[in-house]
C-alpha cells in the first residue's frame, strides 16, 4: 500500500560534513594539523587508496559550488564543523589565524547568502595535535581551558551570524576507537585516559554551553546542543541477563554524553562503577556544578544503525583492561536487514524508538536527527546513460527513516528536523572515499567534479511538496 507521508508544520531538512572531512590544507600552517591530519600522516596505510583530508572535497576552494547546489535542492540547513587546529596559530592564547578566519567568514556568509542556515560544530575530531603531544589531549584538564577560550574567539567572530553552535560531534568516538579498543593509530590502549577523555568532553560541553551564555551573542532564537552518535542498544531476548547486557551497552557508550549533557549530571552509582573497574577519572566538585548548571537547549543525534547485544556467556580474563563488554558480547541477529557495503544493519525505527526515549527519559527535549544515511561503495555502477547516480536504495532508505521519525512526532516527540550524512561525498576516518553518502557526487576521476544524485531530486522533491509517497510492504505473500 502507498500513503502520502506529510512533514510537520516547521520540521527542517538539512545535511551535514564537518572541516576535516571537506576543506583540504589550502594554506594550513606548519603546527595546525589535527589529531586527524597527523593519523592520516602517521598510518596513511590504513585510509582507503591513500585518501585522506589532504585534498578532501576541496571544499574550501568550492565552496560557493556546493552552496549553489543546497540552494537548489532548497536545504534549510547545513552542518559542518570549525576546525579547532587551524582556526588558531597558538592554542594556549587563543590567537586567530587571520587566513582561516576570513576562509571561514566568507563561507559562512555564502552559506547565509544562498539561504542555508549554518550550523557550527566546534569539534568533530579535529582537537589539534599539538596539544596531543603536549597534553595527551582530552586527557588533561587544562585542554577543557583552552577549549573554551578557543569557543570564546569562534562566538566573537561568528556570533552575530551563525544561531546554531555544537560542542562535539560524536564525543565518544575518538578515544573509544583509540584508548579503549585500541584499532587506530598511534595504538596506545588505557581504558582509564579513555573514561577521562569522556568525562572532560562532557564537562568541555557545559563550560562552553556557559561561556556562551555569557559571551553576549546568545540571542533569544540561538541554540547551543551537542551531537551524539546514540548506539540504540537491543536486547536479544528479554532474559535479565540480555537486558542488563544493553542496558550496560547504553551506560557506557550512550548515557554516557546524553545524562551530563541533558541533566546535568551522570546516574547514580555511576561512580561506583567506575570505581570498581578501576576506570574512576579525576574530577572537581566545581566542575560537576558546571554540568549541573550548563544543560545543552536541545541535541543533534547521529542515528545510522542498531545494536544487538547479549548476556557474556565466557569469561573475561582476571586484569583484563577494563571493557564495557565485561557486560555483554555482540548479537548477530539471524535475518537482520544488512547495508552491505558498509556492515551495518538497516533498521529504521531506531529513531521513533529513540523519540520515545527522548519524550519519556530525557524531559521530552528538542533534538533532531544530525546524522543519517547510507554509505555505498563502487557507486559508479549505479550511473545511467545521462551520468546521473541512481541511487534509489539512498531513497528508500531516507522515506523508511523518515516515516519513523514522524512518527515519533505524532506520539509526542520534540523532534525538529532531519539531517542526511553528508551533502557530498566526503573523507570518512580510514574509509575516506569509499562510502559515499553524498546526495552530491563527488567525482575522484574528474578534478572532483560535482554532480548531483537522483537522492539529491528527491530531497528537492520532498522540500518543496513537504511529502513523500511512502511504500508500506504489508502483503503476506
Ligand atoms: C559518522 C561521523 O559517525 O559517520 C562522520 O560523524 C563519518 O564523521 C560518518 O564520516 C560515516 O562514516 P563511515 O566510516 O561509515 O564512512
Amino acid at each position: 500500500m502507498t500513503e502520502r507521508v506529510y512533514l510537520p508544520e516547521g520540521f527542517f531538512l538539512g545535511a551535514a560534513a564537518s572541516a576535516w572531512q571537506t576543506e583540504g590544507w589550502n594554506g594550513k600552517k606548519e603546527g595546525q594539523d589535527s589529531f586527524m591530519d597527523a593519523w592520516y600522516k602517521g598510518h596513511r596505510d590504513a585510509w582507503y587508496e591513500g585518501y585522506g583530508p589532504a585534498i578532501a572535497t576541496n571544499f574550501m576552494e568550492r565552496y560557493e559550488e556546493d552552496f549553489s547546489y543546497m540552494k537548489e535542492i532548497g536545504l534549510n540547513c547545513y552542518r559542518t564543523s570549525l576546525n579547532w587546529s587551524r582556526f588558531l596559530t597558538d592554542y594556549e592564547e587563543a590567537v586567530v589565524d587571520e587566513e582561516y578566519a576570513s576562509y571561514y567568514s566568507s563561507m559562512i556568509d555564502s552559506c547565509i547568502a544562498h539561504g542555508v542556515e549554518p550550523m557550527i560544530c566546534l569539534e568533530h575530531y579535529e582537537v589539534p595535535q599539538a596539544l596531543m603531544e603536549r597534553y595527551g589531549g582530552w586527557n588533561c584538564r587544562h585542554v577543557v581551558d583552552l577549549f573554551v577560550k578557543y569557543a570564546q574567539r569562534a562566538f566573537e567572530r561568528f556570533g552575530s551570524r551563525v544561531k546554531y553552535w555544537f560542542a562535539f560531534n560524536e564525543p565518544v568516538v575518538v578515544q573509544t576507537r583509540v584508548y579503549l579498543d585500541g584499532l587506530r593509530w598511534p595504538f596506545h590502549q588505557d581504558s582509564r585516559v579513555w573514561m577521562q577523555w569522556n568525562y572532560h568532553k562532557a564537562l568541555a560541553t557545559a563550560a562552553v554551553m556557559e561561556a556562551y551564555k555569557k559571551s553576549g551573542f546568545k540571542g533569544p532564537d540561538c541554540k547551543f546542543g551537542t551531537i551524539i552518535n546514540v548506539e540504540t542498544a537491543y536486547a536479544r531476548t528479554d532474559s535479565p541477563e540480555d537486558m542488563e547486557a544493553a542496558d550496560k551497552y547504553d551506560l557506557f557508550y550512550n548515557r554516557i554524553f546524553l545524562d551530563p549533557a541533558v541533566k546535568g549530571a551522570y546516574e547514580e552509582g555511576f561512580f561506583d562503577l567506575l570505581s570498581s573497574h578501576g576506570i574512576l577519572m579525576e574530577y572537581t566538585d566545581s566542575d560537576l556544578k558546571v554540568i549541573k548548571d550548563n544543560t545543552v537547549d536541545w541535541l543533534g543525534i547521529n542515528l545510522y544503525h542498531p545494536n544487538r547485544v547479549k548476556g557474556r556467556m565466557t569469561a573475561i580474563r582476571e586484569g583484563a583492561p577494563f571493557h564495557p563488554c565485561y557486560y555483554y558480547e555482540e548479537f548477530d541477529m539471524p535475518g537482520k536487514r544488512m547495508n552491505p557495503f558498509r556492515g551495518w544493519e538497516i533498521y529504521p525505527r531506531i529513531i521513533y524508538d529513540f523519540a520515545l526515549r527522548m519524550r519519556d527519559q530525557y524531559g521530552n527535549k528538542e533534538w533532531f536527527v544530525a546524522e543519517n544515511g547510507m554509505g555505498v561503495q563502487d557507486e559508479g555502477r549505479y550511473r545511467d546513460e545521462t551520468g546521473m547516480i541512481q541511487d534509489h536504495y539512498r531513497i528508500d532508505f531516507f522515506k523508511q527513516h523518515l516515516y519513523w521519525a514522524i512518527k515519533g512526532i505524532q506520539e509526542g516527540s520534540n523532534l525538529k528536523g532531519y539531517m542526511n550524512w553528508a551533502f557530498t561525498d566526503n573523507v570518512s576516518p580510514m574509509n575516506a572515499f569509499k562510502n559515499r553518502y553524498g546526495l552530491v557526487e563527488i567525482d575522484l576521476e574528474h578534478n572532483r567534479d560535482r554532480r548531483m544524485k537522483r537522492s539529491a531530486y528527491f530531497f528537492k522533491e520532498l522540500i518543496a511538496s513537504r511529502s513523500f509517497s511512502y511504500e508500506k510492504d504489508e502483503e503476506y505473500r
